[in-house]
């Protein structure tokens, strides 16, 4: 059998003299979806860098496609890092306020090598295609965009350089509850789209519920249920799922 795509083994960051992962373990197989839900505090973001290795852990594993992500140097290094990509929730800072789009863009190509100038346009207009955006924010600056198409473009530069992994920090909670919905269907387009999978990390379980495949419940740094989605919103096993459940059809009454 192949090794999962990623694999997480009993992983533990501490911060600040606290232990805010406790040996949190899952496998994660190539193009498949996983939902990591769970209140502020509980250690999503945590788990996103750590397992990016943006902070180093305390103990535990990090596999990638097999083999030891924490002790990869070098080129094999940055191969890795190439596949592994991240949203954050706010694009108001993850991007640079004095580049163009065109330049947001440009940099993980050229970075990477991945293109030749004359391709480099079009592979952007695609890139653009790719997250519903048309050639008119091609030589907008970050503040001309809306906080919705801005998301968008930040979600291009992770896709630029054909990532295996995508990791969406709440990725919809800074949009407008508006948005919200189409941002959901777009990663819901790239979720069947080629081999891509995704850590989908969110406080809420109504767009993980429909974009994951799988769902683990983090509560204070460790996972107390990991289940597929459907089932797990059936039939959840442990009190924070259902506090998450309940959390979830509350936001939902007060959007009708
Ligand atoms: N640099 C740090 N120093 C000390 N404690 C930290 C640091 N960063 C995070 N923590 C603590 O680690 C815990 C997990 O934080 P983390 O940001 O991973 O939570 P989260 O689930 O992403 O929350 P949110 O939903 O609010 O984004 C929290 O208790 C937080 O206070
Ligand atoms: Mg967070």
């Amino acid at each position: 059998m192949n090794a999962p795509l990623l694999q997480v083994e009993d992983l533990c960051v501490h911060r600040g003299g606290v232990r805010v992962l406790d040996r949190v373990s899952f496998a994660l197989g190539a193009g498949e979806t996983l939902g990591i839900v769970g209140a502020s505090g509980s250690g999503k973001s945590t788990l996103a860098r750590a397992v990016l290795r943006l902070l180093e852990p305390a103990d535990g594993r990090v596999r990638w496609r097999g083999r030891d992500f924490l002790a990869l140097s070098g080129r094999e290094l940055r191969a890795a890092r190439r596949e592994m990509q991240i949203v954050f929730q706010d694009p108001a800072t993850s991007l640079d306020p004095r580049m163009t789009v065109f330049s947001i863009l440009a940099e993980p190509l050229v970075v990477h090598r991945l293109e030749r100038s004359h391709a480099l346009e079009e592979r952007i207009l695609a890139l653009l295609r790719e997250v519903d955006l048309g050639p008119e924010v091609l030589h907008r600056h970050p503040h001309e965009l809306s906080g919705g198409q801005a998301q968008r473009v930040a979600l291009a530069r992770a896709l630029a350089p054909s990532p295996a992994l995508l990791v969406a920090d709440e990725a919809l909670s800074a949009v407008d509850v508006s948005i919200q919905a189409q941002m959901a269907n777009l990663f819901g387009k790239l979720r069947h789209s080629a081999s891509l999978a995704c850590l989908f990390i969110s406080h809420d379980l109504r767009f993980t519920a429909v974009l994951c495949d799988r769902i683990a419940v983090l509560s204070r740094g460790a996972i107390v249920e990991l289940a597929e989605a459907a089932s797990l919103v059936r039939a959840p096993r442990h009190d924070v799922t259902r506090a998450l459940i309940a959390a979830a059809r509350e936001s939902e009454v007060q959007r009708r």
